[in-house]
Formats: structure tokens, sequence, C-alpha cells
């Protein structure tokens, strides 16, 4: 397993670029199981997660061609297998993805049941029974969901998701997009991931209005056909640098990114002190060289604070002037980095959904491990911070997520290298 070695003390400054998003590409890939004709997707984020989408794909029957800038087109047409197999969908939630598209285009699907993960329980009860108000038929037997549209295939129907659910809202979005009729779906997800999917969407020929809104209404059509689509910038890539730079007191400029699709993000970090200055597809910070001040913040659905930019901000606290309270409302066990972090000399108190952290000036190295995608980028800002070589187990999960986290860290001055194992 590989690990990485950081060596805290420096400050960061420099530019890099953001990448394609991880959490827009993923429902965009499943999205090509809709069309009737080859759809090409650029900006790929290079990262586990997509790959293991492909693979998916490759155990399916469908071979996505892939060229030397990432780009990849998908032909859905040679699919062989409607099941998502167990041994895959346990490494990747997001297999899921696949559920609304196959039973939509091929009328039945099968794919296991993603178990509980590292963050919380993490049900699928909202994608089942959002496909059931569109007539599909789901049993759950012997850990599969197996799911049959009916006779001449999903029609229209109404959905209230009771939780705002991300992959849920996709899910069903894209089920409804060629079921017939007219599909509504209340209290849905507001995420930009969801503006991406629903333009990829669009420009196969969908009929889909208010993405972006709590209410999406989707005219189902006959076919959907290829296109050429090009993957929105990752904002949790781009955050997480942001963080990076602020916890150092560094500089940071980032390119091919969107400074619209982050402002909870940017206005807390706008209060623990930073210069921000941004542009169509730039965004700058600026500490000067100041420490930064502690917030407090709540996790909920866009447009509020990210989940996934919560654990980053622990990071910063932990090192920022005075106290902090971070509250998380979306997962229940969110909080796996602050016990890492609490080896690393952080003052860190966890009551219920909520942790308290007191800034220290210097956390100091210790041998850590990363528990899931975001906690492991907490804990490499953690690690810029630190007094001494902080050495990061299991960061297969960073790999998951961050392209080239080592390289894009190393441009901004960081002491950071992997040791394969
Ligand atoms: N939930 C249910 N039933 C469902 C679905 C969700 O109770 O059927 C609950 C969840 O347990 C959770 C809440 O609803 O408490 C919200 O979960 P959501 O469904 O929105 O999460 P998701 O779609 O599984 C996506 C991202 C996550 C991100 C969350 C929240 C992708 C591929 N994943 O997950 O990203 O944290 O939305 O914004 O889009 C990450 O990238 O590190 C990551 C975990």
């Amino acid at each position: 397993m590989d690990k990485l070695i950081i060596t805290g003390g420096n400050r960061l400054d420099g530019e890099i670029r953001i990448s394609g998003a991880k959490n827009a590409a993923l429902p965009i890939l499943a999205a090509t199981l809709l069309a009737d004709s080859p759809i090409t997707i650029c900006n790929l984020p290079h990262l586990h997660d997509i790959t293991t989408m492909i693979e998916l794909f490759g155990r399916m029957g469908v071979q996505p061609v892939i060229d030397e800038k990432l780009s990849v087109e998908i032909d859905s047409s040679t699919i062989s297998s409607l099941v998502a197999p167990y041994e895959l969908v346990k490494t990747m939630r997001a297999s899921i993805l696949v559920l609304g598209p196959m039973v939509a285009r091929f009328g039945e699907a099968e794919v296991a049941l993603p178990g509980g993960c590292a963050i919380g329980s993490r049900p699928v009860d909202l994608h089942i029974r959002g496909l059931e108000a569109l007539g599909a038929h789901i049993e759950v037997e012997n850990g599969y969901i197996k799911a049959k549209a009916p006779e001449g295939g999903l029609r229209g129907g109404q959905f209230f998701f009771d939780i705002v659910s991300v992959t849920g809202t996709e899910n069903i979005m894209m089920a409804a997009a060629l079921a017939k009729g007219r599909s509504v779906l209340k209290n849905a997800a507001r995420e930009p991931e969801i503006v991406d999917l629903a333009n990829c969407l669009i420009q196969m020929g969908a009929k889909i209005e208010g993405a972006g809104t709590d209410t999406i209404i989707i005219d189902g059509v006959d076919r959907l056909q290829g296109t050429t689509y090009t993957v929105m910038p990752d904002r949790i890539e781009t955050g997480t640098y942001l963080v990076a730079a602020a916890a150092t007191g560094g500089r940071v400029k980032l390119k091919d990114t969107d400074p619209t699709i982050l402002e909870a993000v940017l206005s807390k970090l706008q209060e623990a002190g930073a210069d921000i200055q941004t542009g169509d597809d730039w965004i700058e910070l600026n500490m000067h060289g100041k420490r930064p001040k502690a917030v407090n913040l709540r996790t909920a659905p866009y447009p509020a604070f990210p989940t996934d930019m919560q654990a980053q901000f622990i990071a910063m606290n932990a090192v920022a002037e005075g106290q902090g309270t971070v509250i998380e409302t979306i997962f229940e066990n969110r909080f796996m980095h602050v016990l890492e972090m609490q080896r690393m000399g952080a003052k860190i108190q966890i009551e219920g959904n909520t942790a308290i952290s007191s800034g220290v000036a210097l956390l100091k190295a210790a041998p850590v491990m990363a528990t899931d995608l975001r906690a492991s980028a907490s804990l490499v800002i953690a690690a810029l911070m630190a007094e001494g070589d902080t050495l990061i187990d299991r960061i297969y999960h960073i790999d998951r997520g961050y392209e080239c986290i080592e390289e894009k860290m190393q441009l901004l001055g960081a002491k950071i290298r992997r040791i394969p194992g």
C-alpha cells in the first residue's frame, strides 16, 4: 500500500490547474448508457474512481476508448450484461448510478447493494423508491437490487425526496429522461454536479427543466443520442487547495476552476482572513503570511457548506487562531480524521456531530491513517502544518478523488513524496 511522507513547515505558494469534477464525471459516465450512439466525454479526471467506473463498463461488455488526453468515447450498444457486481460496487458506492440508466434503456438491471462505509450507513432506499415511482418493479434479494421496467418501459411519475440526495436525484433524473411522459422530482439536490449532468443529458436530447433548483421537471423522450461533453471543474479539489494554502499562511492561484460554485467555501475562507481574488475561471487566495482565524461552520446540502470540505476546514481550524466549531449534518460518522489529528497534537473535542477545536500554532508529525477520501486530504493539510515528517498510510483513498496530489502539492512548494508499497 502506497504511503505519503510530508515534511511540514513550508508555506504554499504557486499556481496549479484544477481537474474535472469526480462527482460530475461519475454520473455523466453512467448517463452514456442512455444514448443510442457514441458519446465522448472530455476533462475526465485521472482518478481511481473513474477507472473503477470504466472497469464496471468493461464487465458489462461496454469498452470505453480512451485517447491520450483522457477523453473517453463510449458506445453502449455493445452491452452484454446488465449486472453491476458486488466486488466493484463495494469499492465504489457511486456504481449505483448505473441502476437508473440501465432500467430506463434496457428494461432491467441488477446492482449490488452497497454496504455501509467509513463515513456512515449511507442507505440507497431513495434510489429504489424513486425508480418505483417511475413504475419499476424492484426486489432486493441476495444482496442485489433487481429492477425491472414494466411492459412498455418506465413512465413519468412524481417523487419527493424526504432527504436531499445527490446521487439519488441523479439516478432518478437519468431514468426519467427516457420514461414515457412527465416526471417531477421534488426536494431534489441542487448541487452544481446535478446541473452538469442535466446539461449533458440536454445535449443528448433530454427535456429537463429546473436542474439546480429543488424541483426538476423531466419530459421523457424516446431516444437520447451521442454528443461530446466537457466535465465541469472539481469544486472540492479547488476548495482543498485553497484551504491548504490558507492553513500555511500562503498564496495559491487555481486555474480552470469556477468561483461561482464555491461561495460558501470562499466566504468561510474570507472569514478566516484570506484575501481572495477571482476571475471567470480562476481563484487566487493570499494570506500574506498571516495565521488563519478559526471559523464556525455547519454542513448542509448545496448551496450551503459542503460536507466534502468539512475535514479540510477542521485541519485549518486545528492550527488557526481561536476556537472553531464544525457541525456535520449530512453523514453520521464523518469525524475519523479528528482522531488522527489528535495524534498530531491537535486540540479538538468531539461532542455528537460537533467538533470543537482550539487552534495550536503547530502540530507534531506522527504516523497517521487515511480513513476516507476527504479525511485523507485533511491529513495532508495537517501534515503541512506539522513539525517533522508525517507518514500517511492507506492513501489509496486519496487516489480515488485527487488527481496527482503529490505533483500538484510539489508545484506549490510542499515537501511531499510517495512511498510505493
Ligand atoms: N440517504 C438516504 N437514503 C438514500 C440516499 C441517501 O438516507 O437513498 C442519506 C445519506 O445517508 C446521507 C444523505 O442522504 O445522510 C445525503 O447523501 P447523498 O445521497 O446526497 O450522498 P451521495 O449521493 O451518496 C454524494 C457524493 C459524496 C458527497 C455527498 C453529499 C458522489 C459520487 N458522491 O454522495 O461525495 O459527500 O453526495 O454531498 O456524488 C466524496 O466525493 O468524497 C463524497 C463522499
